[in-house]
C-alpha cells in the first residue's frame, strides 16, 4: 500500500495582512470569523489599522470565536506569522489598467515583502497587489523565501468569476462548476473552456461556442466591470473570499489544487516568472504545479501571457532603479 505524507498542520495559527483596506480588511474579517487564524492587520496608517481591527474584535460578541485581530504600522507585531498577505498598495481608478500602478506600488510591496519575511522567515507569502504577477516576483525577489513559499492571488478569482457567469448563464448551482483560469492577471489571461464542467458534462455540451466566446471575454474584463461601476475602488469581496481560500489551503494543509502565480521553472516550457497555473497547495506552500495538456493555440497563448509579464517586471526593475 503506498503512504502518502501529509505534514502537520500548524497549531497556533497567525496570519498577518499588509495592507488594512478594502481587501485587507475583508480578508482579515473571513479569516476571523471563520475562525481560521488569529490575525495582524498591518497599514502605514497606523490609526486605521488599529480602528479596523478594533472594530472586528467588538464583533466577536456576536458571530462568536475567540481570533485576536491587532492593528499595527510596526513590522515586529507581525513576527511569527504562519502566512503574510500583501494587499498594501493602491488600487486602480477608472480608465486605468493594471500595469499603471507599477510606479506606485513596486516599492510599496518589495518594502512590505522584505520587512514582513524578515520578521516571519519561516512564513509562506500570498501577494494580491496589482499588477499581480509583476508584484509577486518583486516580492519574492526582495524576501529571499524560496520560490514554493511565495504564491500570488487571481487565478482562484478569475475562475470564480467564470463559474459566476456559466451558473448565472445556465441558471443552475455554482456548486457544480468547475473552472480553469491560467496566465496573468490581465487582458492576456487564459481562461480554458476545454477544462469547464457542470458536474462533469464539458461547459461545450451545454452552451454554444458563441456563447462561450462571450463569458470568456466577460471573465476577461471582470474587474474593470466592477471598477467602472464602482468608480471609487475596485472590487474587493470576492478577492478577499478568494484569498481566504488560499490561506485556508495552506493553513489546514488541505492539498487543494487551484490556479495561482507561482514560479515556473520549465512548467509549460516557461522559465523566471510568476504566473497563474494550476497547483496544490499545502502547509508548504506550493506543493506541486499541475500540467494540463494544452493544444497548441493555449500554448502559445500562455506563452504571450508569460512573455508580456516577463516585459512588465522589467519595466518595474527599471522603476526601482530609477
Ligand atoms: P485600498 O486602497 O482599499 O487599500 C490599500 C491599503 O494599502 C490602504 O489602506 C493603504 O493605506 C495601504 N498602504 C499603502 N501603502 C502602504 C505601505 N507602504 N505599507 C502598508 N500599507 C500601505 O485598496 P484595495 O481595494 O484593498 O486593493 C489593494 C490592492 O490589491 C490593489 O493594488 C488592488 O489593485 C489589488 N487587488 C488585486 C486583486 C487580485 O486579484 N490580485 C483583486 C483585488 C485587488
Ligand atoms: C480585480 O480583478 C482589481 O485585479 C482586481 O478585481
Amino acid at each position: 500500500m503506498t503512504s502518502i505524507f501529509f505534514p502537520p498542520t500548524c497549531v497556533n495559527r497567525r496570519v498577518s495582512v499588509i495592507g488594512a483596506g478594502r481587501v485587507g480588511s475583508t480578508l482579515a474579517q473571513r479569516i476571523a470569523e471563520k475562525n481560521l487564524a488569529d490575525v495582524v492587520l498591518l497599514d502605514v496608517l497606523s490609526g486605521m489599522a488599529k480602528g479596523i481591527a478594533l472594530d472586528l474584535m467588538e464583533a466577536r460578541g456576536v458571530e462568536n470565536h475567540d481570533r485576536q485581530i491587532i492593528g499595527t504600522n510596526d513590522y515586529k507585531d507581525t513576527a511569527g506569522s504562519d502566512v503574510v498577505v500583501i494587499t498594501a498598495g493602491s488600487p486602480r481608478k477608472p480608465g486605468m489598467n493594471r500595469e499603471d500602478l507599477i510606479k506606485i506600488n513596486a516599492g510599496i510591496v518589495r518594502n512590505a515583502a522584505k520587512q514582513a519575511i524578515a520578521n516571519s522567515p519561516d512564513a509562506i507569502l500570498i501577494v494580491v497587489t496589482n499588477p499581480l504577477d509583476v508584484m509577486t516576483y518583486l516580492a519574492w525577489e526582495a524576501c529571499g523565501l524560496p520560490e514554493r513559499r511565495v504564491i500570488g492571488m487571481a487565478g482562484v478569482l478569475d475562475s470564480s468569476r467564470f463559474k459566476t457567469f456559466i451558473a448565472m448563464e445556465l441558471g443552475i448551482s455554482i456548486q457544480d462548476i468547475q473552472t480553469m483560469v491560467l496566465g496573468d492577471h490581465g487582458q492576456l489571461m487564459v481562461p480554458l473552456p476545454r477544462y469547464c464542467t457542470v458536474g462533469g458534462v464539458p461547459i461545450s455540451e451545454l452552451m454554444s461556442k458563441e456563447t462561450i466566446d462571450r463569458l470568456v471575454e466577460r471573465t476577461r474584463n471582470g474587474g474593470s466591470e466592477i471598477l467602472e461601476l464602482m468608480q471609487t475602488g475596485s472590487a474587493y469581496f470576492a478577492p478577499a473570499s478568494s484569498a481566504y481560500l488560499m490561506v485556508e489551503s495552506i493553513l489546514l494543509n488541505q492539498q487543494r489544487t487551484m490556479s495561482a502565480a507561482v514560479y515556473v521553472k520549465g512548467e509549460y516550457g516557461l522559465h523566471d516568472v510568476f504566473l497563474g497555473v494550476p497547483c496544490r497547495l499545502g502547509c508548504r506552500g506550493v506543493e506541486s504545479v499541475v500540467e494540463l495538456p494544452l493544444t497548441e493555440a493555449e500554448q502559445t497563448a500562455l506563452k504571450a501571457s508569460a512573455e508580456a509579464v516577463r516585459g512588465n517586471i522589467e519595466r518595474a526593475k527599471e522603476t526601482l532603479a530609477g
